[in-house]
């Protein structure tokens, strides 16, 4: 949980295009050429070229290779052939029927391409993984035929070849859409709706959109008897049924994870790195660019809990701590970052936002740019582009309110600036959405695209219920004007865990306001941020004295009570009495 204190054009395509017009004939005979008996008959009616275009993630590629009739008669009925010098597989494919023997694939046309009348063309797409060099086919040929055509590119350079894609199985898109949430179903996650269902009065929200964390490798194939990502997938495409659907999916395991709390921490050591590559990320790109769920939006939140922490918790701020110098020094929050956008990014319907904590964290001048511009380096770093990043999200699993009606920053008493307010102290913003709006802007200026757009975590900052003002504060002072009018009801900003009070906030909801994407219900109501007293498990999980309701706070939260519920399980673990008083709070009310 993020915690500790102190479009309207589309996006440029993501693809990779890279084009080899091809050069076969039965000259090429090096590794991979594709030997081909050219008989005179076939010869004399057939003549064709091929393009072959790839985008590649590194471990996996999609492909379309389109094919021209050069020839002055129409082919009725193609297989084109050609072989791969290394190890690509074939996962998948569309615009035609793929297949593979050993290193040479074949497709073969669809009923609805079968013809290919003369100077027309057909392009199927594949998609492979990889291991080592993905070196280019070097030759092709259509029924026995080498394609050598040998004449001009089937296309300009820059324009993609016209495709027309079959009805039952689209290839992922090659230009991702500004708002994957705008237009969309969203997923229901059957789980996390089990669990409301079975508490009284959770039918009132159990439909609701929650997101599914990816908060361990067991969390991939499925915790036990649990629902693994591509149960998830699966189940998104019934509920799809056809039409767009996003799910959104937290990615929240890195090495030494949550470095400034104990709470969350998790099970890849400071410098196991290479395990979250490799049993991580890696399995989870394979599962998202599987071409049957190319019609998903499948949307990311990348790593909760880490990179602001490099800012913020460092050891040459007083709320420092040693393992986050440790993430610093290594590198591996940065490195981990940029790996995930740069596996997860160049999936044709991925679309990644990278979390950017809440406005009780980044709000204040010292965090908010150099947040930003180490955001910009993550999402360089690792082969990663900053063209990957779909935008950003604040609150995750936070409590920080929508919008504060009754003060705004720009307000003064008796001369004196709200800023000065024990509450605000000197932060820059008073609520989640003017944070979320001016960071964007900040962010825009670090290096990422203008069209970026922002997520707002609503899922638990609703602060309904009996205490909520109706009205603002007594002007005797900045205390009394911003304690008395301000819906956020914590004891203190920095207070993170399992909050007294709380209410559900904003349903989910597309493009609710300019600059922001959605609202999301991230943090699933209803599970714990952290046990309020020791609890052994084998989660990696600790147990942090901002959940216990005994606690007399520190530094990162003025010395203030920890303003938590007793009696809370470990993180992520079914806590009913919150989830009953989130219902209770309820803002928008149930
Ligand atoms: C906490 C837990 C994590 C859980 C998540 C959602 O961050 O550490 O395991 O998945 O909350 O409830």
């Amino acid at each position: 949980m993020s915690r500790e204190i102190t479009r309207t054009t589309a996006p440029p395509a993501r693809r990779r295009r890279t084009a080899l017009l091809a050069a076969c004939s039965l000259l090429a005979t090096g590794a991979g050429a594709v030997a081909v008996m050219q008989t005179p008959a076939a010869a004399a009616a057939l003549a064709c070229n091929v393009d072959y275009q790839v985008s590649d993630w590194g471990s996996g590629f999609t492909t379309t290779v389109t094919i021209k009739n050069t020839g002055t008669a129409a082919i009725d009925g193609w297989t084109l052939t050609y072989d791969y010098a290394g190890n690509q597989k074939l996962s998948g494919g569309w615009g035609g029927v793929w297949s593979q023997s050993g290193k040479t694939v074949s497709v073969k046309n669809a009923d609805w391409n079968k013809t290919l009348a003369a100077g027309a063309t057909a392009a199927p797409g594949g998609q492979f993984t990889y291991s080592g060099t993905n070196a280019k086919p070097v030759s092709f040929a259509v029924n026995g035929v080498a394609c050598n055509g040998g004449t001009t590119p089937t296309d300009p350079p820059t324009t993609p070849p016209p495709t027309t894609p079959p009805p039952t199985t689209p290839p992922p898109t090659g230009s991702k859409v500004d708002n994957p949430f705008q237009g969309a179903k969203l997923y229901v996650n059957p789980e996390w709706k089990a669990k409301a269902e079975a508490e009284p009065g959770g039918s009132r929200i159990s439909d609701t959109s929650t997101s599914v964390w990816l908060d361990r490798i067991a969390a991939i194939e499925g915790v036990g008897t649990g629902m693994g990502l591509r149960d998830h997938l699966d189940e998104a495409l019934k509920q799809a049924n056809g039409e767009p659907l996003a799910i959104n999916f937290v990615v929240y395991n890195l090495p030494g994870r949550d470095c400034a709390a104990l709470a969350s921490n998790g099970e890849l050591k400071a410098d196991e790195l290479p395990r979250y590559k490799s049993e991580f990320i890696d399995p989870i790109a394979a599962a998202l660019a599987d071409p049957k769920y190319a019609s998903l939006r499948i949307t990311t939140v990348i790593e909760i809990d880490s990179l602001p922490n490099l800012v913020t918790n460092i050891s040459s701020r007083p709320t420092g701590t040693p393992q986050c110098d440790v993430m610093k020094q290594n590198g591996n929050y940065v490195k981990g970052v940029g790996y995930a956008l740069a596996k997860l990014g160049p999936i044709g319907n991925v679309y990644n936002y990278i979390d950017a904590g809440h406005h009780g964290w980044l709000g204040w001048d010292d965090n908010f740019g150099p947040s930003a511009d180490l955001f910009a380096e993550a999402a360089k770093a690792e082969g990663s582009k900053l063209e990957y990043v779909t935008g950003f999200i604040t609150n995750t699993a936070n409590y920080g309110i929508l919008k504060e009606p009754f003060y705004t920053i720009n307000d003064s008493v008796n001369g004196t600036s709200v800023r000065q307010s024990k509450w605000v102290d000197w932060n820059r913003y008073v609520d989640e959405l003017s944070y979320a709006q001016g960071f964007r802007q900040r962010l825009v200026q670090a290096g990422f695209a203008s069209n970026i757009g922002m997520l707002i975590d609503t899922s638990r900052n609703g602060w309904g219920g009996t205490a909520r003002p109706t009205g603002p504060g007594a002007q005797t002072s900045v205390d009394t004007y911003v304690n008395g009018g301000r819906l956020d009801r914590r004891i203190h900003l920095g207070n993170w865990c399992n909050q007294a009070g709380a209410g559900l906030g904003e349903r989910p909801k597309a493009a609710p306001e300019a600059g922001i994407d959605a609202y999301l219900w991230v943090k699933p109501p209803g599970e714990s941020d952290g046990a309020s007293k020791e609890i052994p498990n084998d989660e990696g999980k600790g147990f942090d004295r901002m959940c216990d309701p005994t606690y007399t706070g520190n530094a990162r939260n003025g010395n203030s009570m920890s303003g938590s519920l007793g009696d809370a399980p470990i993180s992520g673990h079914w806590f009913s009495a919150q989830f009953q008083e989130l219902m209770k709070n309820a803002h928008p009310a149930l």
